[in-house]
């Protein structure tokens, strides 16, 4: 089923709560590149994901991300931002995981149930969480390995020299990766995906385990790459604050579902997130759930 579902940040009312007028929509639906541009680059629709035929994860999870957009994915340790990923990239196979219901739609095609070398091939790249680089090969088989699938061989080389100029400590490091520093692994990970020339990097918590400043110089990096590569993200972050400072919308997971969507400043400005997510979450709050704006939403759903 082919849904006319739009992002909120490409029917981009002015305001907040603003109404587009329906005139507008009426006499722009007549023109096929409005929907091309109005429909998201990857949108995922009500989904459920199970492990091993019983653990139900993901409870009817639906987001978009734009062409071209930093959308973040928050939310608490064991929400489902991961499963997320891996239900979009099809990783989810390799830990006998499936999506059972809803569809994951990218560039206007279903891709749920497809392998993941397939999905890559599409232009999905996922960064995994804890970098998984391979520590016995040096930075520049990392990066190769990066470029496995492409058929465009020629290209290969003038790319590795483009991410070596985004990251220029890899430069310099020409042992075996296993010794690099956590921040350089986060790098080399970051720029072997590049290598693959995505359409769409997903990215499992660039900010774990780095100090401030490191965090900083990823996340600028991050931005860096969106803008002048046009690269789309999908950003999953438990650093709230970094993701926000570089993702132009934002949705917060709690239980394998959405709970709360909007613009980066919206979220940024909202009273739950500030006190969850932002510094001043007390031992008390376990679950999302216990919060006045997701108890509001509740009752208007
Ligand atoms: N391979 C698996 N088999 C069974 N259950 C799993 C598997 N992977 C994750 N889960 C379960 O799914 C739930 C969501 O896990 P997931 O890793 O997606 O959360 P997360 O939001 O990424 O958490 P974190 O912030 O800690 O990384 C957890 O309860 C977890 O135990
Ligand atoms: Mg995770």
């Amino acid at each position: 089923m082919v849904t006319t579902r739009t992002h909120p940040l490409l029917t981009a009312p002015a305001q907040a709560g603003a109404v587009t007028p329906c005139a507008n929509a009426a006499s722009a639906s007549a023109d096929p590149a409005y929907w091309q541009a109005a429909m998201p680059l990857l949108s995922v629709r009500s989904i459920e994901v199970v492990y091993d035929e019983v653990i139900l994860v993901l409870r009817g999870l639906s987001l978009d991300v734009p062409q071209g957009a930093i959308v973040a994915l928050l939310g608490a340790n064991g929400a489902g931002k991961s499963t997320t990923l891996k239900a979009i990239s099809g990783l989810l196979k390799t830990e006998n995981g499936a999506v059972t219901r809803g569809e994951i739609v990218f560039g206007g095609q279903r891709i749920d149930g497809t392998d993941p070398d397939r999905i890559v091939r599409r232009g999905i790249f996922q960064v995994m969480e804890g970098r998984r680089i391979i520590a016995d090969m040096t930075v520049l088989e990392n990066l190769q390995l990066g470029a496995f699938t492409r058929r465009d061989r020629e290209n290969v080389a003038r790319d590795l020299d483009m991410v070596l100029t985004y990251f220029p400590r890899l430069r310099e490091r020409t042992g075996l990766a296993g010794y690099l520093s956590g921040g350089e692994q986060q790098m080399l990970a970051i720029g072997r995906a590049l290598m693959a020339r995505p359409t769409m990097i997903l990215m499992d918590e660039p900010s774990m385990g780095l100090s401030p400043l490191l965090v900083k110089e990823v996340f600028a990096i991050i931005r860096d790459i969106n803008r002048t590569l046009g690269v789309t993200v999908l950003l999953v972050e438990q650093n709230t604050r970094a993701a926000l400072s570089v993702a132009s919308y934002g949705y917060v997971m709690d239980q394998g579902k959405v709970v709360l969507d909007g613009t980066a400043d919206e979220l940024r400005n909202n009273e739950d997130i500030k006190e969850f997510y932002l510094g001043g979450a007390g031992e008390q709050r376990k679950s999302f759930k216990n919060l006045k704006s997701y108890r509001r939403r509740k009752r208007w759903l």
